[in-house]
């Protein structure tokens, strides 16, 4: 029996899927559509869990074991595990502050955070937030003078490592967000209003905080744009589909680590190494781009061995507890991801939702890896099928 002393977290939601019920029923119902769903059909969502499912890892026993450590270093830079907070975009609407409230954890307990560039807290924020360790996911900007405004904020902010996003060439076509008028501009309804009324605590939470903002953009957003104009803003925002010479210039340009997520190829994987990109985070956007796509992990056990010597292999998509940390890292990532379950933490349980997460993380983590006989993440044991 465990020890109540080493429950570092409310026991009443030992797992993600106890704080994604948590948070269903603590959000309005096009936000948890928005958090929770994937892109058509939802296949790509439901292949990234069920192939990670089928990955067994087996134990060592009657062996000597000195202990464990979960500590893991990437870039040069020490974290307590092997794990870290994808970026999300607009997590304002999912939680009030769910930036602040991540990243503070994050720094925290020594894991690595994620700001996406169309988060609700600004890159600045965020990096006087976590003292400049957290990471900047870039979305890349049509204006190439924006472009260069932007990586320039961040260098100054104090960011060392930049993520450029390659798999959203085309925004995904999501029903759920579809159905309950998510789509850009958002439209507010009649039920949308119904919906936020029957969760007071979010609406509160959301009259303190204010409507949430692209905040990374608003220097860039034209005086008085209305809801009306929004969508046209963002749809000429960006430049949606990388191209060889728009990595190869940010390459040129940025002189921190930069990484590319969104890898779903060997193909894709050595185009990044040859344009000189330090890591790649395999990952299919958490099937939220192509429904007829390859799970994370088949892409990650084709790629990893591809190319993991020469660049840092990382990856995320459907991993929702510590045994899938462990799977993951058993296929090749030397850091593993995780976008929705960070998010359920914080919809469930506001401010406390990141701490709560980051330990029920590292105590299964830790006891999957006692239980293997494995004293190091990175000595799990290869899986082979
Ligand atoms: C609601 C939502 C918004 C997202 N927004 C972004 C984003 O702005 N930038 C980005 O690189 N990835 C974004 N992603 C993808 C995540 O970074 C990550 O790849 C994915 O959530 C991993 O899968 P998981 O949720 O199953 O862990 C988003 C994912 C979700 C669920």
């Amino acid at each position: 029996m465990r020890n109540a002393d080493q429950i570092t977290f409310n026991p009443r939601y030992p797992t993600s899927e106890s704080l994604r019920e948590k948070a269903r029923k603590q959000i309005p119902r096009f936000a948890f559509d928005y958090l929770d769903g994937g892109c058509n059909d939802g296949e790509n969502l439901l292949r990234n869990r069920e192939r990670l499912r089928q990955v067994i890892l087996q134990p060592k026993y009657l062996e000597d074991y000195p202990g464990c450590r979960l500590e893991t270093t990437v870039f040069g830079n020490t974290y307590a595990a092997p794990f870290g907070v994808s970026p999300i975009g607009l997590q304002g609407l999912i939680w009030p502050g769910s930036p602040e409230i991540l990243a503070r954890a994050a720094f925290q307990n020594r894991l690595p955070f994620v700001l996406s560039t169309v988060g609700t807290a600004s890159l600045e924020d965020i990096a006087h937030i976590t003292e400049g360790s957290a990471w900047f996911q870039f979305y890349h900007p049509a204006d190439d003078a924006v472009r260069d405004d932007l990586l320039d904020r961040a260098r100054a902010a104090g960011y060392q490592v930049l993520v450029l996003l390659a798999d959203t060439p085309t925004f995904g076509y999501r029903p759920g967000e579809i159905r309950s008028g998510l789509s850009m501009p958002p439209r507010w309804n009649l039920n949308n209003a119904a919906q936020m009324l029957v969760r007071p605590s979010w609406l509160w939470q959301t009259m303190r905080h204010g409507i949430p903002r692209f905040a990374n953009l608003q220097p860039y957003m034209p005086a008085g744009l209305g809801l009306s104009g929004l969508g046209r803003f963002m749809d000429s925002f960006f430049q949606k589909r990388m191209t060889r010479e728009k990595v190869a210039y940010i390459r040129d340009r940025w002189k921190g680590t930069l990484v590319l997520k969104g890898v779903s190829t060997v193909h894709d994987a050595r185009v990044a190494q040859s344009l000189g990109l330090d890591g790649i985070v395999v990952s299919n956007h958490g099937g939220r781009q192509l429904d007829i796509g390859p799970s994370a992990l088949e892409a990650l056990r084709a790629i990893a061995p591809a190319v993991g010597k020469e660049m840092v292999v990382m990856m995320d998509g459907g991993l929702r507890s510590g045994p899938d940390i462990a799977r993951s890292m058993a296929c090749g990532a030397e850091l593993a991801f995780l976008g929705r379950t960070f998010m359920y933490g914080t919809a469930a349980l506001g401010g406390k939702g990141g701490d709560h997460v980051a330990a029920i993380l590292k105590t299964q983590l830790q006891q999957v890896l006692e239980q293997l006989g494995c004293s190091r993440p990175s000595e799990l044991p290869t899986f082979l099928p």
